[in-house]
């Protein structure tokens, strides 16, 4: 898990040149990237928080230091940084900061995405990353945060080939090769290579079992091939493994308790929700988790509406959020299942009406995806079951593009389905046997799929 931390000199063999006369902040930069890889606060090395800190305290002035830091704040979407001031303004001056003779081109590149991803322009931040990583392979700060950006912006094709065309520079000797394989298996698994994305995730298993990203690429697989058991029982003995992982962790136990409503074993399912995704243990971080799991429930009539309150509470404040879709969606998700339909319409009304800053990008998705989504879950919580069909029927190909994993999509896939079976509309309830079909002979050992077919036929045969 741990290599000699690298400085200046260090980075340099490696391709990556630092102007940082501080070899202290460039060593405390490879802690700080190495804990980002393994989705892991290491409380051994201080955590994010305090390695940044010091990283800081040895050169104020770290241009890569402070990229790590504001990547990471563009990426995570707990805030609209677009109506953050104070946040635009260091930007700005980490922009001022890149203008000095001594930064170099690298250096100089990851400020320009830095710029691009904080007006919103993601897109033009992952350009600017795949430009780097044309120049700089063994980049996986590069690597890492276009990733993540692909994931938000539903760009699966690009999930894949950035971390391909870098993979064979990654040999044993570069330190964190085997992440950069396990990111190569999730790129793999969400293009459907799937006995591919196993073998990648099993070698970077073999380096290292506690890579959480590779167990977690394994588990996507289970759960597109309807593997569930292999998933449960594989989670139920690698726990103690990937669980350390704070920044993941929340998510494998998200696929884990799915598997188990896949079951219909909703107890089980449950057990798991709260010992690793509810708010009191998660937090908003796991906001989508939280809010996925128990819409899935929802539309298997589980009654989850205790649940759904702490859930509300942690989604109150990012009401005005709007930076990422699919946020947005599962924020949505919360405010109608918990009741609260006038902080909803609030919410719907600050994302469509421009009182809030939001990105071309986030525009663009909402007017050709995110509206009707938004629209069908009001729908759906109003009882308006042919509205949700006449709503999402139109975009059931572009459901991609409001972000997230082909696993996490499938909770609107769902409520197509279950909205169509209990339209009184006959055509729509056909049109939900038609989509349970497809469901069926895509993945085929689905418990879930077989428990909507036999409620789409006693519906269809009444
Ligand atoms: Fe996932």
């Amino acid at each position: 898990m741990y290599y000699q931390w690298r400085d200046k000199q260090a980075w340099k063999t490696f391709g990556i040149d630092i102007s940082s006369p501080s070899d202290e902040a460039c060593k405390l930069f490879d802690i700080n990237v190495n804990q980002l890889v393994r989705f892991c606060n290491d409380e051994a090395l201080g955590g994010l928080t305090t390695t940044t800190t010091k990283m800081f305290e040895a050169d104020p002035d770290f241009i890569m230091g402070h990229v790590f830091q504001k990547g990471l704040a563009i990426l995570s979407p707990n805030q609209n940084l677009l109506g953050n001031t104070s946040f635009q303004e260091e930007v700005k001056q980490l922009k001022e900061l890149s203008k000095a003779a001594t930064v170099t081109p690298w250096e100089a590149l990851h400020v320009d995405a830095i710029e691009c991803g904080a007006k919103g322009d993601l897109l033009g931040a992952c350009k600017i990353w795949q430009d780097i990583l044309v120049e700089t392979p063994l980049d996986i700060l590069a690597l890492k945060l276009s990733q993540f950006a692909n994931y938000y912006l539903g760009k699966t094709p690009q999930l894949l080939h950035p971390v391909g065309s870098v993979l064979c520079h990654w040999t044993p000797s570069v330190p964190n090769h085997g992440y950069v394989h396990s990111m190569m298996a999730f790129g793999l698994e969400e293009n459907n290579m799937y006995e591919e994305a196993v073998k990648e995730a099993d070698q970077s298993l073999a380096i290292n079992k506690i890579d959480i990203w590779a167990s977690h690429a394994k588990g996507h697989v289970w759960e597109m091939q309807g593997e569930f058991e292999k998933g449960i029982d594989y989670f139920d003995k690698t726990e103690k493994d990937w669980s350390s992982c704070d920044m993941l962790a929340y998510h494998v136990y998200w696929h884990w308790a799915v598997y188990h409503i896949e079951k219909g074993d909703y107890a089980s399912a449950m057990e798991i929700y709260k010992r690793g995704i509810h708010p009191d243990v998660a937090g908003f971080i796991a906001i989508k988790d939280s809010a996925s799991f128990l819409y899935r429930l929802g539309l298997e009539d589980i009654d989850c509406s205790k649940e759904w309150k702490a859930v509300f509470d942690v989604c109150r404040s990012h009401t005005e959020d709007h930076f990422f879709m699919f946020q947005d969606i599962h924020i949505l998700m919360a405010l109608l299942s918990a009741d609260e339909m006038k902080i909803a319409q609030e919410f719907t009304h600050s994302m469509t009406s421009g009182s809030v800053p939001t990105s071309k990008y986030f525009l663009k998705i909402l007017e050709e995806v995110g509206k009707a989504v938004c629209e069908a879950l009001v729908a759906y919580k109003e009882g308006d079951y042919a509205e949700v069909v006449e709503l999402l029927m139109p975009i059931q190909f572009q459901l991609r593009e409001v972000g997230g994993s082909n696993a996490q999509r499938d909770v609107l896939n769902l409520l197509l389905i279950v909205a169509a079976m209990k339209s009184p509309r006959e055509h729509h309830q056909k049109f939900a046997r038609y989509l349970l079909n497809e469901r069926k002979a895509m993945r085929k050992n689905s418990p879930l799929t077989d428990r909507l077919i036999l409620r789409s036929s006693v519906k269809t045969t009444n």
